[in-house]
């Protein structure tokens, strides 16, 4: 495993293989790797060649700069954990001032509307910080694939169209979300719940997945209803939004339509911990 904290060695070793044609995967993380990550190395590592994984935590998409000190950083347990995945990775782990220099703030960009709802508009300035690293990861690292999980689909969609504007020629690979055997999403935000509240938490993916049966039946106002009242019978859970929309563009679904494909997004606090999850519903 080859470890690099200077994207001018990184870039001067990937370019001797790009030379040799050689397919470069990339999945960007920003460490305390768990199995929801692991899914998507292994995934890279069954369709590239070489397989970078960067490692950082990115300090301009966090709104809330608490959040950010909180963040964990465990780079020794987050390296035993990759090498035994496969000794051939290399690793990304740049400190901040790296990727930055001394100017630590976002890049503008227009998504069409993808980033200001749930994620974008409860977390101001959130993606226009995710795509600023991505894109530098982007420009360093010049994968052929790039790899995201779909517990964050928003950020998967944003990726994606940040692709298609600034035309880099890399395809964006979205992969299925990783769970614990109660259903909960895996998170690294898991940890800082004690084991009772994790064990409670699998209510939000019990109340998505009842959500996509009535989905069948209901209108996504009434079936948003619905699952508004069931977390307002639950006095350790507050939920922050609860939306169903057109799974592509994100808009919200005015009539159904039996060739569109559509979505539920939900972001919850358990005991002053913010959760996510989303669900396909056809
Ligand atoms: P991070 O939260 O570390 O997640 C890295 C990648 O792992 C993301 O693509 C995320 O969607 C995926 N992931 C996390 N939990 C998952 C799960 N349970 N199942 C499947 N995939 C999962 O997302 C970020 O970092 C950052 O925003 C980043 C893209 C690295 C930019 O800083």
């Amino acid at each position: 495993m080859l470890l690099f904290s200077s994207k001018k060695d990184l870039i001067g070793h990937l370019t001797t293989l790009k030379n040799k044609s050689i397919s470069v995967g990339l999945v960007p993380t920003m460490g305390a790797l768990h199995k929801g990550h692991l899914s998507l190395v292994k995934k890279a590592i069954s369709e590239n060649e070489v397989v970078v994984v960067s490692i950082f935590v990115n300090p301009t998409q966090f709104d809330n700069k608490d959040d950010l000190k909180k963040y964990p950083v465990t780079l020794d347990s987050d390296l035993e954990y990759l090498k035994n995945i496969s000794k051939d990775l290399i690793i990304f782990a740049p400190p901040v001032r790296e990727l930055y220099s001394n100017n630590i703030s976002s890049k503008e960009y227009e998504f069409d509307g993808l980033d200001t709802t749930m994620e974008g508009k409860f977390r101001s300035n959130h993606f226009l910080g995710v795509a600023t690293v991505v894109e530098k990861l982007f420009l360093i690292v010049k994968p052929n694939k790039a790899y995201f999980g779909e517990k964050d689909f928003q950020q998967l969609l944003i990726i994606k169209k940040l692709v298609e504007k600034t035309k880099m020629p890399i395809e964006i690979i979205g992969c299925p979300i990783v769970r614990e055997p109660n259903g909960l999403a895996m998170s690294s935000r898991n940890e800082r719940l004690p084991k009772e509240l994790r064990d409670q938490a699998s209510f939000i993916y019990k109340t998505l997945l009842a959500a996509k049966a009535l989905f069948g039946m209901k209108s996504a106002t009434k079936v948003m209803d619905w699952v508004k009242n069931k977390f307002d019978s639950q006095s350790v859970f507050n939920l922050e939004y609860i939306n169903i929309t057109e799974q592509e563009t994100l808009n919200p679904v005015k009539r159904k339509h039996k060739n569109k494909k559509y979505r539920a997004f939900i972001a919850v606090y358990v005991d002053g911990v913010r959760l996510i999850d989303n669900i396909a519903l056809n």
